[in-house]
């Protein structure tokens, strides 16, 4: 099955009622935004928001730098917490947490948080944290399992104004350590060990092993998985200390919450930050807008807290709004296929949030693992981080949904902080494998080179015109890269001084508007949702001795989306060291085995070749385009006129006859 434009599918009757805002008002919002886009956002942000101070200025543009609701303050854990118990919904369960050991024994792990609980566990982190002298602006690294302590130790970071930086737990240490100075924590949040397919997964060894190379001073609090006790090491400090109640600080709207690190063109991630007043705006309002939230809703996102899904819909978004999360320590596969849809059943999950790579991996299992399970309970389903294929979205559409739940397939960004794209089933018909169109207030475009929008069908770049609320303010500690990477390829015609944030991806139109996400166009992976730039894996494999070069490009893959191919050129006083067929296979060991461990298993290359020559331009840019053509047994193709020397492509084609 392919993208076809014209394949509709209604929405089905038992969900037509749903959400009034994307009924009934969906239109008048759109109008409204396109009328005077600054009093739409300031609108929302009066209405959405608790603020200790009302804010004055709603935006402060110096392109590229926005400044949103300037003057006014509030508290991003207070928005989650408190205003939800000023509410009257303190006893509503805010956190259901299943443990990864087995769901099939009677004592597997439970755990739950009403509203009321999380804030007092909040509080108590965040008066260990001031303990420990963390302060307003001060970075805090996360580097938990995915326990419900990962969320608790975000909020306490948000109430006392410190700025965390969570690091997804699969993560090598060597990430790790890059990302802590980069930021110059001061404090590490780890756990003992983490679960993965019942495998201990040695967090605190990780931190341990690269201790001496970050400050003196950092402190290093630990969470014992077993028992979900904190030690802080190397302090006498007495971390929690019982119910303190803390006098709220309000912080300004353009206080940083967080930082995220992300991959880009270059072989270092690059620390994206979020601030308080415009991230928690989208976030609380696009999660009400997207899923549309129900009373009696549990909403499960199966994303990790280390990723901005994890951030903007299994934290602020839903805890903002008063709804109720399913949290899931492990594997999805473990102890086999069946897991997800026994705790759907067992927990009556409404709403189901996931990954097109992890839906193509149920696909390929007996259905019997569905059909075991009774998932009535669902009523919307949602995709996020790459395309998804018609096929799985049909799977996903008539399996896991029964045929009555409308598919929500969500295109953002970290940089975006939400969604900026997506459907509304309840309004129009859905198109498997179509993001749709922008929400209101997100001037979403298409453009050639030139920054001319382009006509229908036509592939272009998918660019946003005007500032957000919600957009990563700087990429920290490196300034100009932001604005090099985002701000600096389009603009308004003619006028370079009104530029256009561009998104890295590929997208067109159809003959309806609609938006199709091509995928990446720069040098950016998406493999299994994890992102990876092709340079960090390069510079990882440049760390052999025995490699001169190498170049990655991704393949389209039938389950991971994309798969990575490295391309080795090995130096040449080297090459009969990789000749033997056993020497080879050892030195991909090792190849692999770094990438694990200057970035993390998920970017181990799935395939490598070793080249007598890469192509490059005259100007010394290695030509992935004609590298991943041959890594998909394509015909060489399209333009090779600023190829260097054209006798590399003779070379290249003689591997594809291989
Ligand atoms: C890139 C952003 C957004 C949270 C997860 C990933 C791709 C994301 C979709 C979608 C097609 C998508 C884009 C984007 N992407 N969602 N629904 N359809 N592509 O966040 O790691 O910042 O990656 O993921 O290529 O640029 P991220």
């Amino acid at each position: 099955m392919i993208f076809n434009e014209n394949h509709k599918v209604p929405c089905p009757q038992a969900a037509i009622k749903a959400c009034s805002a994307l009924v009934n008002d969906w239109d008048l919002l759109h109008n409204s935004a396109k009328e005077n886009r600054l009093d739409y956002w300031a609108h929302l942000a009066q209405t959405k928001l608790d603020w200790h101070t009302p804010f004055q200025t709603i935006l402060d543009w110096k392109p590229p730098h926005a400044k949103w609701f300037l003057e006014g303050t509030l508290n991003a854990s207070v928005q989650c917490l408190d205003a939800n118990i000023a509410k009257g919904i303190g006893d509503k369960t805010a956190l259901v947490w299943r443990g990864e050991p087995t769901d099939t024994d009677e004592n597997g792990e439970r755990r739950t948080f009403t509203y009321s609980e999380l804030h007092s566990a909040v509080c108590d982190f965040s008066s260990g944290l001031l303990n420990i002298g963390i302060e307003a602006g001060d970075r805090v690294i996360i580097y938990l399992p995915l326990v419900p302590e990962a969320l608790i130790a975000m909020l306490a970071c948000a109430r006392i104004g410190a700025v965390h930086s969570v690091v997804f737990a699969g993560f090598s240490s060597e990430s790790l350590k890059d990302r802590s100075l980069n930021c110059g924590a001061k404090c590490i949040i780890t756990a003992d060990f983490g679960f993965r397919r019942s495998k201990r997964i040695e967090l605190l060894k990780s931190v341990e092993s690269i201790r001496t190379q970050l400050p003196e001073d950092l402190k290093v609090v630990v969470l014992q998985r077993e028992n979900f006790e904190w030690t802080v090491l190397n302090s006498r400090a007495n971390f929690l200390p019982n119910h303190i109640s803390l006098e709220i600080n309000y912080f300004k709207s353009e206080h940083p919450l967080f930082l995220l690190y992300t991959s880009g063109t270059t072989g270092k991630p690059k620390g994206l930050m979020h601030t308080t007043a415009g991230y928690m705006l989208w976030a609380k309002t696009s999660f009400e807008w997207v899923f549309g939230q129900e009373k009696n809703d549990i909403f499960w996102c199966t994303a990790d807290v280390g990723w901005i899904t994890g951030h903007t819909y299994l934290t602020y978004g839903p805890l903002s709004n008063g709804a109720t999360v399913f949290l899931y320590e492990g594997a999805p596969d473990y102890p086999d296929f069946g897991r997800f849809w026994r705790m759907i059943e067992k927990e009556k999950i409404t709403i189901l949030y996931t990954a097109p790579t992890a839906i193509r991996a149920f696909m390929k299992q007996s259905e019997v693992w569905i059909d075991n399970a009774d998932l009535s309970s669902l009523r919307l389903l949602g995709s996020v981080g790459e395309p998804i294929n018609p096929e799985a979205w049909q799977w996903y559409f008539d399996k896991i949904g029964g045929g009555h739940c409308p598919v929500v397939d969500t295109w953002w960004q970290t940089e975006t902080g939400g969604v900026v794209m997506c459907p509304t089933p309840q309004r129009e018909q859905m198109k498997p494998g179509c993001a749709m169109s922008a929400m209101p207030g997100f001037e979403v475009d298409i453009v050639d080179a030139s920054g001319t929008s382009v006509s229908l069908g036509e592939q272009g770049n998918l660019v946003i015109k005007s500032p957000w609320p919600s957009q990563a303010r700087t990429v920290f500690g490196d300034p100009d890269r932001y604005v090099q990477t985002y701000w600096s390829q389009f603009h308004e015609l003619n006028n370079p001084q009104k530029p256009w944030y561009f998104t890295g991806d590929g997208a067109y139109r159809d003959k309806n508007g609609h938006i199709w996400i091509i995928g990446r166009i720069d040098d950016v992976l998406n493999v299994a949702g994890h992102r990876i730039g092709t340079m960090e894996i390069e510079s990882a494999m440049g760390e052999h001795d025995l490699v001169a070069e190498s170049a990655v490009v991704g393949v389209p893959d039938p389950i991971k989306g994309t798969a990575i191919y490295a391309y080795v050129l090995v130096k040449n006083c080297s090459l009969e060291k990789v000749s033997a067929k056993t020497a080879q296979e050892t030195f991909f060991t090792e190849l692999r085995a770094l990438a694990a461990l200057q970035i993390g298993s998920f970017a181990k290359p799935d395939h490598i070749k070793i080249m007598d020559a890469l192509p490059k331009t005259r100007s010394g840019k290695i030509m992935r385009r004609l590298l991943r053509d041959l890594a998909s047994g394509n015909t060489i193709l399209g333009d090779v006129s600023t190829l260097e020397d054209i006798s590399v492509l003779s070379s290249l084609q003689k591997y594809q006859e291989d």
